[in-house]
């Protein structure tokens, strides 16, 4: 059954900022591509996010705010941050900057960096349901994994059906192609995606950009792009019982005893809630004083791929080039 489909009007507005503030899944023009929405703040809403595109691993997302104050809130930047800001927002620039410790963000929405890709959209429709909503918007295209971008709302109905509480139509997207990102969380700005903001037009700011290989696809070149959060711990899975010092990452009601520290990813095997609590509890359990973190076994369906996909990697053999 396909999603209602909506002409964004006032009221329609507002109960889409009351949907996504109840964690539920917005579908929204913007002058790109539609994109998938959910609260950036909400780490379920950013669970089912990657569960209604398919995703096989969790892609850090791009969140969406209504200008620059509201950005700055989330993100630090600096004088270059600020020019290409006023230079290009609102429009179709995403800028990959460092979060702040109080942005609120959920750590699934940045995939456990210490970084957040920010947008302020300038298609009206965005632009009022940001508003509406108050809070920042996570959004990736509205389609499923590996499949083309939607530019029309009924284009995202075919995508995802149901999968979205509502689409709000905008008519056709303008630009038709994501927006570009552009890191500049290091000391030189890399061009991570093209798009309608051109590189010779970043150039007026910037100079020469470098450029990464990067697409969609998983960073090529460790150490160009930011490397996705590792564990400084070892980290093992499919534990069963406990070993000297280790930690455990549990996840349904029967875990296993003799562990220094438990956290539950998710006591009823719920793997949006297991999702959602991944990276912080990665990040809580990574303390010197452990001797590793043990991870139980997590079901290989629906968003447990994505979760294993990165447990996987969090426990491979770590050389000096792995990312
Ligand atoms: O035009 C667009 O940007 C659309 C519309 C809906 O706004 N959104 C979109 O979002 O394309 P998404 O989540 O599909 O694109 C995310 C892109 C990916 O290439 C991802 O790798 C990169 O941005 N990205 C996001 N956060 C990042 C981060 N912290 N570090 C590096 N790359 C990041
Ligand atoms: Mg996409």
């Amino acid at each position: 059954m396909p999603a209602s489909i909506l002409l964004a009007t006032d009221s329609v507005i507002a109960g889409a900022a009351r949907l996504l503030r109840e964690g539920r899944l917005v579908a929204f023009a913007t002058e790109t591509v539609y994109g998938l929405g959910g609260d950036a703040t909400n780490g379920r809403a950013v669970a089912r996010i990657f569960a209604a595109k398919g995703r096989p691993r969790f892609n850090p997302l791009i969140v969406h705010v209504s200008g620059l104050a509201e950005a700055e809130a989330l993100a630090t930047f600096d004088e270059r941050a600020r020019e290409a800001a006023r230079r290009f927002w609102p429009g179709p620039l995403s800028l990959v900057l460092r979060r702040r410790e109080a942005s609120g963000l959920s750590l699934l929405v940045s995939a456990g960096l210490d970084t957040v890709a920010l947008r302020v959209p300038a298609h009206p429709v965005a632009q009022s349901l940001l508003r509406a909503a108050g809070r920042p918007i996570a959004a990736p295209s509205a389609n499923r994994s590996g499949r083309v971008s939607p530019t029309s709302a009924d284009h995202v109905a075919a995508e995802l059906g149901r999968r979205a509480a509502l689409i709000l139509d905008g008519g056709l997207c303008q630009i038709g192609l994501e927006s570009t990102v552009l890191d500049l969380s290091g000391n030189k700005p890399v061009l991570l995606r093209p798009g309608a903001v051109t590189v010779e037009s970043l150039g007026e700011i910037f100079g020469k950009i470098e450029s990464s290989a990067g697409d969609d696809a998983a960073p090529r070149s460790p150490g160009r792009l930011p490397s996705h959060y590792a564990p400084s711990l070892p980290v093992r899975l499919d534990a069963t019982s406990a070993r000297p010092g280790e930690v455990l990452l549990a996840f349904g009601a029967e875990a296993p005893t003799g562990f220094v520290e438990v956290l539950q990813l998710s006591r009823k095997g719920d793997l949006a809630e297991a999702a959602a609590n991944l990276f912080s509890m990665l990040r809580r359990l990574d303390r010197p004083e452990f001797s590793g973190i043990a991870v139980m076994p997590i079901p290989e369906r629906g968003l447990g791929r994505a979760i294993n996909d990165r447990l996987r990697r969090a426990a491979a053999p770590r050389g000096p080039t792995s990312s």
